[in-house]
């Protein structure tokens, strides 16, 4: 975990379709990001994102939680931590990762684990923030990217950017609007704090 080489090494953790992924990777492609992902790790075997990666060369690999739905079990969180580390992982990139990540892991990796939300937070936390900004009239949204900590989308913010919400909006068409935003702040957040992180070191 040490910043000493030049090249930040990132580890991917997502449930679904991986566009934020698939951002932080043209990021990479088109210069304006110098790192690297590699490791991506899904709860979901099915999910696009790991189609993504092996389309990429990126290895993977699914995470075993043990058959809970919806829970991440504190020993499928350290296989995670050590598979992330065993990688040479410096930072972990939540993008569309649908389970808690609790103590194991933020200790495994302290202020070196970020996530994306789709919403200014602190508003309209947990699952399907775009719903929640359209059913509650909101005249904006948008997204953040924060450092995790034990809570639910609760963890310092990095950086945010916003969008309008327009009449007429559906939860879908805004959420297609706020992905935009989102593929352009992830890598962001990501220089950001990996340029704090050598500065600091
Ligand atoms: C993104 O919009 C991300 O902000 C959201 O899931 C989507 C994943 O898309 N995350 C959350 O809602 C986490 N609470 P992607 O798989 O295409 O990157």
């Amino acid at each position: 975990m040490s910043t000493g080489h030049q090249t930040l090494k990132l580890g991917v953790l997502g449930s679904g379709s991986g566009s934020n992924m698939q951002a932080i990777l043209d990021a990479i492609g088109n210069g304006t990001l110098d790192a690297e992902i590699v490791l991506v790790l899904s709860d979901n075997p099915e999910a696009y994102i790991l189609k993504r990666a092996e389309m990429a060369g990126i290895a993977t690999e699914v995470i075993d939680c043990d058959g809970y739905v919806t829970r991440f079990p504190d020993d499928s969180q350290v296989a995670v931590g050590q598979m992330l580390r065993d990688a040479g992982v410096d930072l972990v990139c939540l993008a569309g990762f649908m389970r808690i990540v609790k103590a194991p892991l933020l200790e495994m990796f302290p202020e070196r684990l970020l996530n994306i939300h789709p919403s200014l937070l602190p508003a309209y936390p947990g699952l399907r923030a775009w719903g929640q900004a359209v059913s509650d009239g909101a005249n904006e949204s948008g997204c953040t990217v924060h450092y995790v900590d034990a809570g639910m989308d609760t963890g310092p913010i990095i950086l945010q950017s916003s969008v309008p919400v327009l009449a007429g909006d559906s939860a879908e068409t805004l959420h297609a609007r706020i992905q935009l935003e989102e593929h352009q702040l992830y890598p962001a957040a990501i220089r950001k704090v990996w340029a704090k992180l050598q500065s600091e070191s």
